[in-house]
């Protein structure tokens, strides 16, 4: 089967960053789907794992963990899914990954692909929105509107709003649970961006935060999610988040951070890595099949919408290399996708 895959760690400028591969098709064992991938998205964490370094693999490493496509194979223990159907996924960052025709992964987190997409904008969602939703109600706790409390909506600061994770984040936090979304973008196109998904208010994250958000009226905010640089923003979270409010992050920091900070208003901080479940076999790891299905419902219902922003074919070293740079040069917005070996 064609795949795309790494043997060293190098800059992605290097041609050999990412290479054009052939390998063995796998054969799906015990809860395993074989999935013809039909369209993947990329993600920080590809270039992460991609980042330079002396290692050498023995052999071929299959990154990305984001698919859409249609089941080819089950093993002999699968019972939610039968060949032909068509699904999505982000997969298990300790096994190989999406960017290859044929992948195995375990059917706990897949969900059935949205009907009324394609399949690139399909591809888009399942990590983010695994990672936006596991966050937002789990995490954070956030109720769902139809549990909401009536009266004025809580309010939540979403740090990075224009980027994959930020895109999905504030359309659940507005359209499914009804909070009052503040988010961050630097840019004009990005402010539109943030404000189409239905964020009411919008900073920059590279202005001072406490000063605009007292600007606009919030002394303080309910919850604080940070989807970019933790170092930079924990301190102005800390200082904004309203007594017995809740911070959580995504990204992960590169000095202590100080949560004594929080002490005096008896304030949370949580992590949210949406990797967890599968990476540890948490006896739950079907939450994340089904979140994804709650996905597919609510975009199928015209309560959220895709956040694909741009798709290139085929899927190929070179067109990988190039949504790597993307990826690494800071300022995406939405999603990019591959499409179609
Ligand atoms: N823990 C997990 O499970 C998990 C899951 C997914 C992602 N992540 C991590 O979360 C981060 C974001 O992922 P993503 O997919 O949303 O990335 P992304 O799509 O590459 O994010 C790009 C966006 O980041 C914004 N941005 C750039 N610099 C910023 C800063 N200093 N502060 C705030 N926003 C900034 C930009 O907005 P402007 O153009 O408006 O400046 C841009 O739209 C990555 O580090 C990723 O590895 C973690």
């Amino acid at each position: 089967m064609k795949a795309v895959a790494l043997k060293r760690y190098l800059p992605i400028a290097n041609p050999e960053s990412l290479l054009d591969v052939d390998l063995p098709r796998p054969a799906p064992q015990g809860r395993d789907l074989l999935v013809a991938v039909k369209a993947i998205a990329v993600n920080p964490v590809d270039t992460k794992v991609r980042a330079p370094k002396d290692k050498v693999e023995d052999t071929p490493r299959v990154l990305g963990w984001d698919a859409a496509g249609v089941v080819e194979a089950i093993g002999a223990d699968v019972t939610g899914f039968k060949v032909g159907d068509q699904v999505f996924y982000a997969g298990d960052i300790t096994r190989p990954g999406s960017n290859s025709e044929f992948q195995l992964v375990d059917e706990r987190i897949v969900g059935h692909a949205p009907a009324s997409l394609s399949v690139e904008q399909a591809a888009a969602l399942p990590l983010t929105a695994i990672t936006a939703w596991e966050a937002l109600f789990e995490r954070l706790r956030v109720p769902r509107k139809a549990e909401a409390a009536s009266g004025k909506a809580p309010s939540i600061l979403i740090i990075g709003g224009a980027g994959g994770v930020g895109s999905i984040a504030i359309q659940l936090a507005a359209k499914v649970a009804g909070l009052n979304v503040i988010a961050t973008a630097s840019r004009p196109e990005s402010e539109k961006w943030v404000r189409e998904l239905g964020a009411q208010q919008v900073i920059n994250h590279f202005g001072d935060i406490p000063a605009q958000l007292k600007g606009i009226g919030f002394e303080q905010v309910d919850h604080v999610l940070i989807l970019n640089d933790t170092d930079k923003h924990f301190p102005a979270a800390a200082q904004v988040i309203a007594p017995q409010g809740t911070i959580a992050t995504i990204v992960e920091n590169s000095a202590p951070l100080d949560v004594s900070l929080l002490k005096a208003k008896s304030a949370g901080f949580v992590w949210e890595f949406m990797f967890t479940r599968s990476m540890f076999q948490t006896p739950d790891m079907g939450e994340q099949g089904k979140l994804l299905n709650e996905i597919a419902a609510l975009i199928d219902r015209g309560v959220l919408r895709t956040t694909l922003s741009k798709v290139l074919s085929p899927i190929n070293a070179a067109n990988l290399r190039q949504a790597h740079a993307d990826l690494e040069g800071g300022r995406v917005i939405g999603k990019i996708v591959l499409k179609d070996f």
